[in-house]
């Protein structure tokens, strides 16, 4: 094998998993080419070389060197065949791709269709990737999203208001249940759960009466507006509510330990696995074991589990 690219979406610890790809494909004497711009740079044919000296300095960045985009144009079958096009004139032999499960699906059909090595790597903050415990990017997202919350609790129990606070997650719920335990909110709405609204109006109000003052509401962005949510309780409650709408700052800082660890792991993982000849793989880490799983596993929704750790919020609230 001489030469692999490397395709990104961003979130915390991409860079690491860049520096990663890189380092260890020089060490074997392997070329590595970035692809800038995500799936759009592969259908124009925007690759960038990377060498050992042009990922110094980025481990501890957020987003990603190679910058990204959106990229519906590739489900079109014309772009994904310019796209293979620019893979063989570039004379690559395989492709890392680092995402999410959209960008995952990408890599599965350029395996699959157009026999493509590829390897893919886990690398979003809504952890929606099935078949993976932990993708890159969600510690670093979990903690600046109970961050922000801690301050936002200041401010809630100073002046006595309730809180509705959305968080990112366009289909999965993972961080808003994780930042509402470990922020000790007392409530948290997701799309993997019915909830009842005015159920919930109720239970502030009853509350408000017995003198309970303060209540931080989470909500999952999948799941509802936190602007109607709050509507919602001001016309039930009359108490005082407002909304903080945490959006991308969730997906950018400085990645944590975890992240950076993770994402120096896959990187690696990902380039022996071509290396070996394997294609249409997800480098992944199950029981800190690494382990290579089929890509196929990015076609199904993963499913999270809610309802043990929704009894433990309201249990502790
Ligand atoms: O998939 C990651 C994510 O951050 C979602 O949580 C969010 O809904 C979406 O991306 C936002 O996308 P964009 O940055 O394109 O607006």
């Amino acid at each position: 094998m001489k030469r692999i690219a490397v395709l990104t979406r961003d979130c915390a610890g991409v860079n690491a998993a860049i520096r990663a790809v890189v380092r260890t494909a020089c060490l074997y004497g392997i070329e590595v080419l970035g692809v800038k711009r995500g799936y759009k740079g592969l259908i124009e044919g925007e690759f960038t070389p990377l060498d050992h000296r042009s990922v110094s300095g980025i481990v501890n960045k957020g987003g990603t060197i190679l910058k990204t985009t959106r990229c519906p144009e590739f489900l079109e079958k014309e772009a994904q065949k310019r796209a293979v096009r620019n893979i063989e004139e570039a004379r690559v032999e395989g492709l890392v791709v680092i995402g999410g499960d959209g960008s995952l699906r990408g890599a599965h059909l350029l395996a699959t269709r157009y026999n493509i090595p590829v390897v893919g790597i886990p690398a979003t903050i809504d952890n929606d990737v099935n078949g993976v415990d932990f993708a890159i990017g969600v510690d670093t997202g979990v903690n600046v999203a109970l961050d922000a919350l801690d301050k936002i609790r200041d401010t809630a129990t100073s002046l006595e208001r309730i809180f509705v606070v959305e968080v990112m997650g366009r289909d999965c719920g993972y961080i808003a249940i994780q930042v509402a335990l470990a922020g000790g909110c007392e409530e948290v709405l997701v799309p993997e759960r019915r909830f009842d609204i005015g159920k919930m109006c109720d239970e502030i109000f009853r509350g408000n009466v017995k003198g309970k003052i303060s209540w931080i509401i989470i909500v999952a962005e999948g799941a509802a507006k936190a602007e109607d949510i709050a509507n919602k309780i001001k016309e039930v409650t009359h108490l005082e509510t407002r909304i903080v709408v945490l959006g991308h700052i969730q997906r950018g800082g400085s990645p944590t330990a975890k992240d950076r660890v993770m994402g120096a792991r896959l990187g690696n993982f990902a380039v022996k696995l071509l290396m070996e000849g394997h294609s249409g793989k997800l480098a992944n880490i199950k029981n800190e074991e690494l382990v290579a799983l089929p890509l196929k596993v990015v076609e199904e929704a993963k499913q999270i589990e809610v309802e043990s750790y929704y009894r433990l919020i309201k249990i502790l609230t």
